[in-house]
């Protein structure tokens, strides 16, 4: 199964495709963690992309269809694979497109604009290995400290409440094409994000099946 996640910032892109990607036992392929992690090892490309970041705009296209084409040719996605965060422009969906790479569905994850900058303001991020949380929703066992590795858990910069509403504009005008885009390959299901993590991934499942 070829799976995109589309959806605003913090709409839950990243915590349903944990989840989803282990019941399927494939890969989740996130072209913001992998921007974040050369970002940290401070790679060419990672110098290049964070001024991007930290304001809270896109990558250029190019630097983020060659990452695609390059990690959806390794051997774990073979049996398929979960793109979180990417496709994010009519650019980036027709690169995909040209590469011969088969999308077999589009999950659109729906959220309003101001329950994301509650969820966003409360999420928290370990520094060693990326896991994500949340002060109110999915909270660590001690406030400070990673569950996974005993990391010390920060705001993503990207977070703040201003780079927050300019990541938005930047999803109502250059991402929420692509539901047009899907909805004409008939690839699209749109799913309303819920209150509760596990509601949203039933929903998910269920559109899975459809
Ligand atoms: P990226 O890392 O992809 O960020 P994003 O799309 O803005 O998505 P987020 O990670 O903020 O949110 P999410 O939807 O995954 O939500 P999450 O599950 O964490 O990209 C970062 C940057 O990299 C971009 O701004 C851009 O500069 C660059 N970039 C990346 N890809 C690019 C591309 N293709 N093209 C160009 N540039 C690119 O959930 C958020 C919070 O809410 C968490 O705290 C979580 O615990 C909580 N939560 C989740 N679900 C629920 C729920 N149901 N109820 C309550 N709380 C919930
Ligand atoms: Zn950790």
């Amino acid at each position: 199964m070829n799976l995109i996640l589309l959806g605003a910032p913090g709409a839950g892109k990243g915590t349903q495709a944990e989840i989803i990607c282990e019941k399927f036992s494939i890969p989740a392929v996130s072209t913001g963690n992998i921007l974040r992690e050369a970002v940290k090892n401070g790679t060419e490309m990672g110098k290049k992309a964070k001024a991007y970041i930290d304001g809270g705009k896109l990558v250029p296209d190019d630097v983020i269809i060659s990452i695609i084409k390059e990690r959806l040719c390794e051997p774990d996605c073979e049996n398929g694979f979960i793109l979180d965060g990417v496709p994010r422009t009519v650019v980036q969906a027709e690169a995909i497109e040209k590469a011969g790479i088969r999308i077999d569905k589009v999950i659109d994850i729906e959220v309003a604009d101001g329950d994301i900058v509650k969820r966003l303001s409360g999420r928290r991020v370990c520094a060693s290995c990326g896991a994500s949380y949340h002060t109110v929703y999915k909270p660590s066992s001690d406030p400070s400290k990673c569950d996974r590795c005993g990391g010390e858990l920060i705001v993503r910069k990207d977070d703040e409440p201003a780079t927050v509403l300019e990541r938005l504009a930047v999803y109502h005008e250059q991402t929420e094409p692509l539901k047009d885009f899907y909805a004409a390959r008939g690839k699209l299901a749109v799913v309303e994000g819920q209150e509760e993590v596990a509601d949203t991934t039933a929903l998910v499942l269920k559109a899975l099946e459809a």
